[in-house]
């Protein structure tokens, strides 16, 4: 299997569809949308450039399986297995805010090989495969070198349907408002993956996220030298549903202060 050309005929396909992402943007009505649960809206936009995707990812590899958000497809496991977010900051995009992507993974015998994370309106394309470092639009990319908490800027995702944990939560966010550089809340989690991979981003933590929202994003943070765990350290980032990301330097302050905030 050639990781190198499926990465980037899929680059491609999530330019494609990024065009129709940008074309629609606008031109969803309210009556067009759809809350699936508390919070979590989805249009015919979302479900249509998932069937895009999908189309395109089975004429890159043929039977292949897929996990995608918007169900337009059956999701099976299988040995090469596509995880698709179609349009990851859905209420961004909706409220036409301008920070949404495409969120690609691919998984062979259940380890992601392959990741790719498009910023649909700087029309960036992050992407790595599996040892081939971390590159964006061509060029290889870092984690940052910033070595302490108090130096970086990080990234999160607020609670918005699951408050269960809001007070660790907020315990954790309060610890960082005060000693780092500053919290950014863009509404992407793919996104904000892609930025700590880049540099832009120091680190980022959130709960509550799905598969799909994270595996492209976390894979190339990794490619990147970076450092991707659960809110305990471990390794069930995937489908844990808990995620912290970071530089390598400051992982392991990083994730004493969520993992203290957490087991209370
Ligand atoms: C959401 C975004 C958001 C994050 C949520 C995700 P969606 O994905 O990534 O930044 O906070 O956890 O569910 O619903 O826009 O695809
Ligand atoms: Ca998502
Ligand atoms: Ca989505």
């Amino acid at each position: 299997m050639n990781l190198p050309d499926i990465c980037h005929n899929a680059v491609k396909l999530a330019e494609q569809s990024a065009r129709f992402l940008r074309q629609e943007l606008g031109n969803v009505r309210t009556d067009q949308i759809e809350e699936k649960a508390l919070n979590s809206l989805v249009s015919y936009v979302d479900k249509a450039t998932e069937a895009q995707l999908v189309a395109g990812l089975r004429s890159i590899t043929p039977g292949c399986s897929f996990l995608t958000e918007e169900d337009t497809v059956e999701n099976t496991e299988g040995s090469l297995r596509w995880i698709v977010d179609p349009l990851d900051g859905t209420t961004n995009f909706l409220f036409q805010l301008p920070v949404f992507s495409i969120s690609l993974a691919l998984e062979r015998e259940g380890e992601i090989v392959l990741g790719i994370v498009y910023e649909v309106n700087q029309q960036e394309a992050f992407y790595a495969w599996k040892d081939s470092g971390a590159y964006l639009n061509g060029k290889p990319i870092r984690v940052s070198k910033r070595p302490t908490l108090p130096q970086s800027l990080l990234a999160t995702g607020f609670p918005y349907y699951n408050y269960d944990q809001t007070q660790a939560y907020l315990k954790a966010l309060q610890f960082f408002m005060q000693h780092t550089r500053g919290i950014r809340r863009f509404g992407s989690a793919a996104v904000d993956l892609a930025y700590v991979a880049c540099g832009r981003f120091d680190g980022f933590f959130e709960y509550s996220l799905q598969p799909y929202d994270v595996a492209g994003g976390a894979f190339i943070v990794q490619e990147a030298g970076g450092v991707v765990t659960d809110f305990r350290g471990g390794t069930d980032w995937l489908h844990g549903g808990e995620m912290l990301a970071s530089n390598a330097l400051i992982a392991e302050d990083f994730l004493e202060v969520v993992r203290s905030a957490f087991k209370s």
